[in-house]
């Protein structure tokens, strides 16, 4: 089966069925995910907590996250990957543009996630004209949070509503073809559904958005830190992981 395609992450969408999303960083998770018909598997940054055990994402290597990703790529099948840029990697635009295309040429990913804030955002009209498809990650966006503080809703301000609106619309017209909402308000992704043409994928951000994502150690109930208080407790009741992904999948698909 061919891997699943942008234009059916589309379909998903335009027919109310929820898109599936879930991190992996080796062969043997991957597999079993993309067995198991999760739609996109994303080899997330948050490698750095769970695999390397550090506080943060802000020491992940481009050479960590290709050696992840290959593992991921060769494992899979039919899932749309993802893998995110490290942020070592966008202290220019040059680097951000030289390190992405290595990933690409390296591991044989769909697209890039790129962690996106007022001050970067124009990164993602060079990524355009490079031809690299990119999904913009917004909200609380771990790479450039510096305090526990941080780990909370985005979008109750009206200030912090109206700069999220705006720097996901900007993002859609500077060519992103996904966008990744992580602890966003209900009112703000409501706003975004009603006006946005790409899928949106959350995390934290309530049951409306056109797919949910989930760090696999949340769902297999080992979480690094503490698990995120977005997590469904019930899951953890499911006592075989394989039992417990479907449920996920098929409580992923029904709501919208
Ligand atoms: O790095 C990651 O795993 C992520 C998810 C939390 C969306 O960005």
């Amino acid at each position: 089966m061919p891997r699943i395609s942008l234009k059916k992450l589309h379909a998903l969408k335009s027919s109310k069925v929820g898109i599936t999303a879930i991190t992996a960083y080796d062969a043997s998770f991957a597999k079993f995910f993309d067995n198991c018909g999760v739609d996109i598997i994303l080899i997330g940054d948050s490698l750095g907590e769970v695999i390397k055990g550090e506080k943060n994402t802000h020491k992940v290597t481009l050479d960590e996250m290709i050696y992840h990703t290959s593992a991921v790529c060769r494992s899979t099948k039919s899932s749309y990957l993802i893998a995110d840029i490290p942020k070592e990697s966008c202290k220019s635009i040059n680097r951000l543009i030289r390190d992405a295309k290595k990933l690409f040429r390296v591991c044989k990913i769909n697209m890039l996630k790129i962690e996106v804030n007022s001050k970067n955002i124009h990164y993602l009209s060079k990524l355009h004209d490079e031809k690299i498809p990119v999904c913009c990650h917004l909200g609380l966006t771990p790479q450039y949070v510096t305090s526990r503080k941080n780990f909370r809703k985005y979008g109750k301000y009206p200030s912090e509503r109206t700069e999220i609106i705006k720097n996901a619309c900007l993002a859609e017209k500077l060519g992103a073809k996904i966008l990744l909402l992580e602890c966003v308000s209900d009112e703000v992704v409501n706003r975004l559904k009603a006006i946005m043409k790409i899928p949106i994928i959350g995390i934290g951000s309530g049951k409306s958005c056109d797919g949910q994502i989930i760090v696999c150690y949340d769902l297999l109930g080992i979480s690094y830190n503490q698990a995120p208080s977005f997590l469904d407790k019930k899951y953890l009741l499911i006592s075989s992981f394989h039992a417990r992904l479907k449920k996920y999948i098929s409580n992923v698909k029904k709501f919208t």
